[in-house]
């Protein structure tokens, strides 16, 4: 349809790096790209931590849970929430910064948006990308290593590199399945499509050698329990209040 376009249905997340460094150069235009994504009212409530020290490199390896491509990637990001900014001119001026529900969406719907906008111009410069959600699994020890201060709170890492692999694109719902039109659609609809969906993929899993695999199986219980249940102390911990 277009260059841009064409760019984004191409995306497929990549795990397996060559050892190939990303030049500044390019990750300075990639950030810039992503700077230019829309921000509520232009506030701006994020920051991006490049870790390039190997040692920091390794922790990640474990605080990830095991990947390995945090460390064999050609750039580690970590995606920061950053309401420090705001607390600090606050305080300048003898005010309050409220860290609060909205606030917090605030800057996760803000870092979300740039981040997913740098990945998106590393992929048009032929880089592959991965975002790293299993962080979360110790914000702790996240917050610990890169020395993070208060109102700063890491949300997800992103590997950048050149690919070792070529993956299947995963498909997504059919587009008719995403849009609705003044309202959406009732549950049984709902699990038909799902079901459906479960068709579209069978190709796919029989590719990756897991037939017998369907994504209604997977998502069935992908909630049964809480996921990363200490999150709500660590946010608090950064100055969130719930209300
Ligand atoms: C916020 C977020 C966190 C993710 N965390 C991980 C992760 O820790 N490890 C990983 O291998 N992939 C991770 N992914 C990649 C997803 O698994 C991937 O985007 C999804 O399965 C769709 O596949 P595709 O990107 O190849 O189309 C993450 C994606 C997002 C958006």
């Amino acid at each position: 349809m277009n260059d841009v376009i064409d760019v984004m249905l191409a995306h497929r997340s990549i795990r397996t790096y060559t050892d190939e460094v990303v030049p500044d150069v390019d990750i300075k235009a990639a950030v810039a790209a992503g700077q230019k994504a829309s921000t509520s009212s232009n506030i701006q409530t994020y920051s991006l931590v490049h870790v390039t020290d190997s040692a920091k490199r390794e922790a990640f390896i474990e605080i990830s849970g095991g990947q390995e491509k945090v460390r064999d990637c050609g750039a580690f990001f970590v995606v920061c929430g950053d309401m420090r900014r705001h607390r600090l001119l606050a305080e300048r001026c003898g005010s309050n910064c409220e860290e609060n529900v909205e606030s917090f969406l605030l800057s996760v719907i803000d870092a979300s948006l740039f981040a997913q906008n740098m990945a998106l111009a590393f992929e048009s410069m032929g880089w592959g990308t991965c975002f790293i959600g299993g962080i979360r699994n110790d914000l702790n020890a996240v917050q610990a290593l890169l020395d993070l201060p208060q109102s700063v709170a890491p949300l997800f890492g992103m590997t950048v590199g050149r690919a070792a692999e070529e993956p299947w694109p995963r498909p997504r719902f059919p587009v008719d399945t995403i849009i609705h039109e003044n309202g959406v659609v009732a549950d049984d609809d709902v699990l038909g499509q799902c079901d459906a969906y479960d068709e579209l993929m069978k190709g796919y899993y029989l590719q990756r050698g897991a037939s017998g695999r369907t994504w209604c199986g997977q998502m069935e219980r992908f909630f049964e329990q809480p996921k990363r249940p200490h999150l709500l102390a660590f946010f608090e911990s950064t100055g969130v209040r719930w209300r």
